[in-house]
């Protein structure tokens, strides 16, 4: 990020601006310029915060051209279902800076012609954001949708599905939903926080591409503690998250992402190749400091166990790995003799979940479970020989009850 160009803008960031009401928003950051959505993610360089980090500009563009090709209206959906129980950056940001959201919506509606313009949210935001929209008259006409409270409800065929009125499940990876989406239409579903940063881009703030809003959680005393923070993309992990000298590892980017050992989360930055280079991605922002005394491998088997319970079962990959996969490391989370061939089984049915699902809820799940086996060997051989070095029992990592 360029720090000197948001500096000269003044503009401020995405959570110390001056707070919900639009008529401060507009003092704070003046009207939303004309743009071309394309254009300014395209020269930014904007890659989405909503999990996979794909770049902007090129969603935008396939979806201009299959709404060309095709002589059909484009649909966008605005997705702050935050699906994943240990975010909470996109309800902050809806909470602190709404109408920047707004107003990227709004540009990429205009730029894109769509006349379906969707905000999916959790429900206990709604009336909130409905009244700021009330406040935006001249703006799109968009229709609030309460997103479902399941890890699968952000996944972006399962948004369009419950936005036609069906289950909040995803669906079929073809044809892709920038193709055909929300009655057949191409649609484009866009992360909040990527919306907010195309506002402060659109209005000159060049060094919004390169930050990222991650939810951070750390153990202080023996109080979890969450919050969260705009960040540097170039920053070092150590300097963003508090990683106490006997944190035995952290958690990057959330339950679909990865553990790393604390001795190299330390020295990481958190740009994209420099995570990818150990192994990492930013994923949904998640950045989780497992306290000392903690067992990883529990930790890991309680989240497992949680996305094993929330996917479809729709396809393969779900209907039986996952769920024998959640049951082995339930059982090399205890101390106890198991059998050595159960670690290997698992790295294999690990690699044959990936990439057969037909959404990325099986491979986000076993990357998690591969980081675990590797950065938890020791505590593994440990619990073979029936030991386990935890000393505090409490779960650290929030996970919801599993529905029955
Ligand atoms: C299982 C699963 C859950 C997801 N949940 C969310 C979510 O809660 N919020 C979100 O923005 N993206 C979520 N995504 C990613 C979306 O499918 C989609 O890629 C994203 O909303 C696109 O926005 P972006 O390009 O701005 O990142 C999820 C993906 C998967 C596979
Ligand atoms: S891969 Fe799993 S979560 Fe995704 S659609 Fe299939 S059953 Fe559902």
């Amino acid at each position: 990020m360029n720090d000197s160009v948001t500096a000269s803008l003044a503009l401020p960031g995405l959570l110390d601006g001056p707070g919900p009401r639009l008529a401060d928003h507009l003092a704070a950051y003046g009207p939303l310029p004309p743009a071309d959505a394309v254009e300014v993610a395209a020269r930014a360089g904007l890659t989405g915060r909503g999990g996979a980090g794909f770049p902007t500009a090129v969603k935008l563009r396939s979806v201009a051209a299959a709404a060309g090709a095709t002589h059909r209206t484009p649909v966008v959906i605005a997705n702050a279902a935050e699906g994943e129980p240990a975010a909470a950056k996109d309800a902050v940001l809806l909470a602190t800076a709404p109408h920047l959201v707004l107003d990227g919506l709004q540009l990429v509606a205009g730029s894109l012609g769509a006349d379906t313009v969707v905000l999916a949210a959790p429900g206990r935001v709604l009336p909130a954001l409905g009244a700021h929209l009330a406040a935006r008259p001249d703006g799109p006409s968009v229709r609030l949708h309460r997103a479902a409270d399941r890890f699968l409800a952000g996944e972006e065929s399962a948004l369009v599905s419950a936005v036609e009125g069906g289950e909040p499940l995803p669906r079929s990876k073809f044809p892709a939903i920038r193709e055909r989406g929300v009655d057949g239409r191409p649609t484009l579903v866009a992360n909040v926080e990527t919306l907010a940063r195309l506002a402060l881009l659109a209005r000159g703030d060049a060094g919004a591409a390169g930050r990222a809003l991650v939810t951070r959680r750390v153990e202080i005393g023996r109080t979890p503690v969450t919050d969260v923070a705009d960040v540097h993309l170039g920053a070092r992990l150590g300097d963003v998250l508090r990683i106490d000298d006997d944190v035995p590892a952290v958690l990057v980017g959330g339950y679909h992402g990865t553990w790393l050992p604390a001795q190299v989360a330390r020295d990481v930055r958190l740009g994209r190749e420099d995570l990818a280079d150990v192994g990492a991605s930013l994923g949904a922002g998640v950045l989780a400091a497992l306290p000392a005394g903690r067992c990883g491998l529990r930790e890991t088997a309680r989240v497992i166990g949680y996305l094993a319970a929330e996917s479809a079962g729709q396809c393969g990959p779900c209907l039986n790995g996952l769920p024998r996969i959640a049951a082995a490391l339930a059982l090399l989370a205890r101390p106890g003799r198991v059998d050595g061939g159960l670690i290997d089984d698992v790295s294999r049915w690990c690699g044959l979940v990936a990439g057969r699902g037909a959404c990325r809820h099986p491979d986000g799940s076993v990357r998690l479970v591969a980081s675990a086996l590797h950065v938890f060997a020791g505590e593994l051989a440990r619990h073979r020989a029936g030991r386990c070095s935890a000393t505090d029992a409490r779960a650290f990592l929030p996970v919801p009850a599993v529905r029955a």
